[in-house]
């Protein structure tokens, strides 16, 4: 069981499972869903490794190592820590 939090919750997901939903849990929003709009995108505080990979609508959105796109990415493991 892997962990995704923000500063005042958290909220279990399956390990390898994306965390799109759990990140709406924790008051991200959302727009296109497909790794176009950035209106995901948070910075990633703690646990970046725990995250998958960067794809390629992540490698091509312009923004900063340490941000992430909630549509785009999936939880190995762990915990990964956000800040919206
Ligand atoms: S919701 Fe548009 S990039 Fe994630």
């Amino acid at each position: 069981m892997a962990v995704l939090k923000n500063a005042t919750a958290q909220v279990n997901v399956e390990d390898g499972e994306r965390v799109q939903e759990a990140a709406s849990d924790l008051g991200v929003s959302f727009g296109c869903r497909k790794g176009v709009c950035g209106a995901c995108v948070v910075e990633v505080l703690e646990g970046m490794d725990n995250l998958s990979a960067k794809n390629d609508a992540e490698n091509e959105f312009s923004m900063r190592d340490t941000d992430r796109m909630m549509c785009q990415c999936s939880i190995t493991s762990g915990e990964v820590s956000i800040k919206p």
